[in-house]
C-alpha cells in the first residue's frame, strides 16, 4: 500500500498545530528527533512529541536520527507514536530493540544511512515493520534525492517480499514531483517528503500530486 509521510522538519515550529492541519490527506506525519550527535542538527524530542501526539488524530512516524537507540527509542512508542523508527547505526541490539517497541504498541522500523550496507542487517528485518533506506545523508531538509540509493531500495524491497511483503519499504530524502517515481518503481511504498510538501503553498495539494504520481 502506498503512503505519503510529509516530514513537520520543514513546517514551521512556532505553529506545529497549525502546520499539522495543514496535510489532513497525509497517511501520517514523519518527525525528525536529532539530536546534535548522531547528525549535526537538533530538532526535538520526547516532551515536543508527546505534545505533537495530543495535537491530531493523525499517526506519527517517528525518525529517530538519535545516538543510544536503544536507551531512547522506548519511550517514543510509549508516547503513542504509531512507529518508531531507529537507525541501525545506533542501536547496540536491533532486533531486540525491535521486540521491545512492538511489546510497547508501536511498528518497530530501522533505517540505513547511506552508507550502510543491508546485507549484515537483513536477519533484523524479520523482527521490523518497515525499513527506512535513507536516500540522503540524514539531518537536514531540502537535499537532492541519490540516485546511487535506487539498487539499496530494491534490494529492500526483495527482502521485504522474501518475507511475504509484511514489511514497509520507506524512503526519506528528497522526494518531489521529480523523484518519486523513481523510487517507488524501485520498490518504495512509503515516502517521506518534506520540502516538497512544505514550502508549497498547499501542503495538502502537494501531498495529493505526489499519491497521483505513483497511484
Ligand atoms: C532528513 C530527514 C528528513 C527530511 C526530509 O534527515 O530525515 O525526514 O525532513 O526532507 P526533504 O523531503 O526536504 O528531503
Ligand atoms: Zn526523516
Amino acid at each position: 500500500m502506498i503512503a505519503i509521510h510529509p516530514s513537520i522538519l520543514s513546517a514551521d515550529f512556532a505553529n506545529l498545530a497549525t502546520e499539522l492541519g495543514r496535510v489532513p490527506s497525509a497517511d501520517a506525519v514523519h518527525v525528525d528527533v536529532m539530536d546534535n550527535h548522531f547528525v549535526p542538527n537538533l530538532t526535538l524530542g520526547l516532551p515536543v512529541v508527546q505534545a505533537i501526539r495530543r495535537a491530531t488524530d493523525l499517526p506519527l512516524d517517528v525518525h529517530l536520527m538519535i545516538e543510544d537507540a536503544d536507551r531512547w527509542a522506548p519511550g517514543y512508542a510509549e508516547a503513542g507514536c504509531e512507529s518508531v523508527t531507529f537507525h541501525a547505526e545506533a542501536a547496540a541490539r536491533p532486533a531486540q530493540l525491535a521486540r521491545t517497541l512492538r511489546q510497547a504498541g508501536a511498528r518497530p522500523a530501522m533505517a540505513v544511512k547511506p552508507g550502510t550496507e543491508l546485507k549484515p542487517l537483513l536477519p533484523v528485518f524479520a523482527e521490523l515493520d518497515m525499513v527506512l533506506i535513507m536516500t540522503v545523508e540524514p539531518g537536514f531538509g531540502g537535499q537532492s534525492f541519490m540516485d546511487e540509493m535506487l539498487p539499496k531500495i530494491a534490494a529492500a524491497r526483495r527482502a521485504a517480499d522474501d518475507l511475504g511483503g509484511r514489511i514497509a519499504v520507506q524512503v526519506d530524502g528528497g522526494i518531489s514531483a521529480e523523484t518519486i517515481q523513481r523510487a517507488a518503481e524501485a520498490g518504495a511504498d512509503t515516502f517521506v517528503a518534506g520540502s516538497a510538501v512544505y514550502d508549497a503553498e498547499d501542503p495538502d495539494a502537494a501531498v495529493a500530486q505526489l499519491r497521483g504520481l505513483i497511484t
